[in-house]
């Protein structure tokens, strides 16, 4: 989700390399992909494996845009394998997709990039398995994930892999600090190694933190960083939860979504700041532990993340209704 900020834009997707040579390290894998694309008509199915926010998703793009020229989007089908939790939803998109032939490519396939692939069962990746063997003619499949040892092993037989590293820290800090010269904003040093420790390399999370520095603070000082992503992250937390308790659940939702969106913040980090939160404003009682812990569990299964927040949130505005 987008939300308004220092330019409109979040800069995550403001500052995401549209070519695979814009992106920051991954030197082998760009190499490698590189040339895989010399020979487009050629290409295998792709798998490409490491920690978040390093550019995974990204290079897929990259490989779409750089395949198919301007109307990439046309053949390209962007599947999130953990939102489409049934395979069944995956094989019908999947059959629909590669039957239509448009005209404007020479490529005889169409890119289909599963992220999430990690999180099937593995009966689901036995059914991906089929779905690949059976569109293999028209498709080929860009397989995302955090570990390739989750994936069966006859799908990364199918595949090419490739190991995305965590980003080097003079890397990330430097990519960082060219960020802010464009946005001329002012920034220290030790806040950009702050921001790197705190996000462990991920980039997606640095360039939210970053972002939120420079609006909510005006700038990128390490004291702002460590208030930001701590205490900060708890009082945020706070103000969806008191929006909730004086009943104003649309108000809750609309600020959550926004709170996660410019920290770059998982549905299981906000639960486990509720529950702090909570604590602090002597809200937390058994049943509302019951209902954290339920909630919890359903993300850990793998359900999806905006509905399952959206349901804790009325659940929880109901409750503080009825206390
Ligand atoms: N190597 C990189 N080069 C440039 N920008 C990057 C790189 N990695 C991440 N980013 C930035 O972080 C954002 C998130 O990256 P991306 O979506 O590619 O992460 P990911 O590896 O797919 O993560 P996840 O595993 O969480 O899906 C991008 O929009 C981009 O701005
Ligand atoms: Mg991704």
């Amino acid at each position: 989700m987008k939300m308004s900020t220092v330019s409109g834009l979040m800069w995550v997707e403001k500052y995401r390399p549209k070519r695979l040579e814009d992106m920051v390290d991954q030197r082998e894998v760009v190499e490698s992909l590189t040339h895989l694309l010399s020979r487009p008509a050629e290409m295998p199915h792709l798998l490409f494996s490491g920690p978040p926010g390093n550019g995974k998703t990204t290079a897929a793009l990259c490989i779409a845009r750089q395949i198919f020229g301007e109307g990439w989007r046309e053949f390209t089908l962007e599947l999130n394998a953990s939102d489409e939790r049934g395979i069944n939803i995956v094989r019908s998109k999947v059959k629909t997709f590669s039957r239509f032939r448009g005209m404007s490519t020479e490529l005889p396939f169409r890119l289909i990039i599963l992220d999430e692939a990690d999180m099937m069962t593995s009966e689901a990746q036995t059914a991906l398995r089929r779905i690949m063997e059976q569109s293999a003619e028209r498709t080929r499949f860009c397989l995302i994930c955090n570990y390739s040892s989750r994936i069966i092993s006859p799908i990364q037989s199918r595949c090419a892999i490739f190991k995305f590293r965590p980003l080097p820290r003079e890397d990330f800090e430097s990519y960082l600090s060219r960020i802010c010269e464009k946005e001329e904003v002012a920034f220290d040093e030790d806040a950009l190694e702050e921001i790197y420790r705190i996000s462990r390399g991920d980039l997606r999370k640095g360039l939210n933190i970053l972002q939120s520095s420079a609006s909510v603070r005006g700038s990128v000082t390490a004291e702002a960083v460590r208030d930001l992503a701590g205490v900060g992250l708890v009082a945020g937390v706070r103000e969806v939860l008191e929006s909730a308790v004086s009943g104003n659940y649309i108000e809750a939702r609309r600020r959550l979504f926004e709170y996660m969106g410019t920290l770059g913040l998982s549905g299981t980090d906000v639960i486990r700041f509720m529950m702090t939160a909570l604590e602090e404003m002597d809200r937390l009682d058994s049943s509302i532990v019951d209902v954290l812990a339920e909630y919890d569990f359903r993300l850990l299964e793998g359900a999806n993340e905006d509905i399952q927040l959206s349901a804790l949130l009325a659940k929880l505005t109901a409750a503080f209704q009825g206390s």
